[in-house]
């Protein structure tokens, strides 16, 4: 595994995990100003360049493994593509400018804007396919639940582990037709069912403060680029998480074999998403169970930055107070 050396010994440089929050801060004063406005490709495209941007300003030589999609269908970030100032330590990102633009167009709680910089090689290079995912909090047996468990059983162990009554789980799931049978299995075998509209990143990362959030699991499927980010914070924070590509067209399949994926119905573990050093950085853009959206005040901008390291387990929460108007640049 290629490692980059940081002053402290610890992996990825503990200073350009600082850097990375300035980043998604841009990225979601950015996407911020267009919410409510209805418009998720203007939201986004404000998201993508700012961090763009701002990435350039990095001196690492990053290359996006998880990124706004494949070369032609993105004008910027998308996968594959080379960012930072050149110089530096070459990483690989996941980003995600934007997540949830509906739900910014629609100024509603959840959409984020995140990254995730790991040592290259460490990332899942993921197609942009729906992924399965299963997702629970730190503190458990390992494999305490299986992706390949029906929910009830999943539910049953998670509840005895925990300690409590099948009908004390509550299960995060994205409000989706293809989850109604998933639904109806989690309510039957006791549990609660927290919907959500979009955002499954922050959908998964909920489950690592069960006792702040309320959700102690994650089931369903959402995007495989989502799954990998949310897979980089679990591992710096110690839950758990198996994926698996939803490669459901040959077409899909070969795509997927392009990229590297040689077992279509692979089951990926956590480290397989995420290994290695990681880093992560989430702003929110609407305020959320996760972080408070973007304020805007008279000339001041305020965010809010939750960063993750993977080496030493540290979770920062970084209130910043911007002032510089009128363009809302960060420095
Ligand atoms: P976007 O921000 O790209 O719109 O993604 C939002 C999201 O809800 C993700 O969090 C989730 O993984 C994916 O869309 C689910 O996809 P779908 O809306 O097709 O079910």
């Amino acid at each position: 595994m290629n490692r980059i050396p940081s002053a402290d010994g610890k992996g990825l440089d503990r200073n350009l995990t600082l850097e990375l929050a300035r980043v998604t801060e841009r990225a979601a004063v950015a996407a911020a100003q267009w919410r409510g406005r209805g418009d998720e490709m203007a939201a986004d495209q404000a998201a993508v360049d700012a961090m763009r941007s701002e990435l350039d300003r990095l001196a690492i030589r990053g290359r996006v493994v998880i990124g706004e999609g494949e070369r032609d269908a993105a004008p910027m970030l998308y996968i594959g593509e080379q960012v930072g100032a050149g110089a530096g330590p070459a990483v690989d990102l996941a980003v995600a400018p934007l997540e949830g633009s509906t739900l910014c167009a629609k100024d509603m709680p959840g959409a984020i804007s995140i990254v995730a910089m790991a040592a290259t090689g460490s990332l899942l290079y993921a197609p942009d396919v729906y992924m399965d995912k299963i997702a629970v909090g730190p503190g458990y047996p390992k494999d305490v639940v299986d992706l390949d468990a029906p929910p009830a059983a999943n539910i049953a162990a998670l509840a005895q582990a925990k300690g409590v009554s099948p009908r004390e789980i509550t299960i995060c799931i994205l409000d989706r037709p293809r989850h109604a049978q998933l639904i109806a299995q989690c309510r039957e075998a006791g549990a609660r069912v927290r919907l959500i509209g979009d955002g499954d990143v922050a959908g998964v990362i909920v489950t690592a403060q069960p006792a702040e959030t309320g959700v102690d699991m994650y089931l369903g499927s959402g995007g495989a680029p989502e799954g990998v980010l949310a897979a980089g914070v679990l591992r710096c924070v110690g839950g758990q998480m198996q994926g698996r590509l939803v490669l459901d067209s040959a077409a899909k399949v070969t795509r997927a074999a392009g990229m590297g994926v040689e077992d279509p119905k692979k089951k990926y573990a956590l480290e397989e998403l995420a290994c290695g050093d990681v880093v992560v950085c989430a702003t929110g853009v609407t305020s959320g169970p996760l972080l408070a959206g973007v304020r805007f005040d008279r000339g001041v901008v305020e965010t809010e930055t939750l960063v993750y390291r993977s080496s030493t387990g540290t979770v920062r929460r970084i209130h910043a107070t911007h002032r510089a108007p009128p363009k809302f640049d960060i420095d």
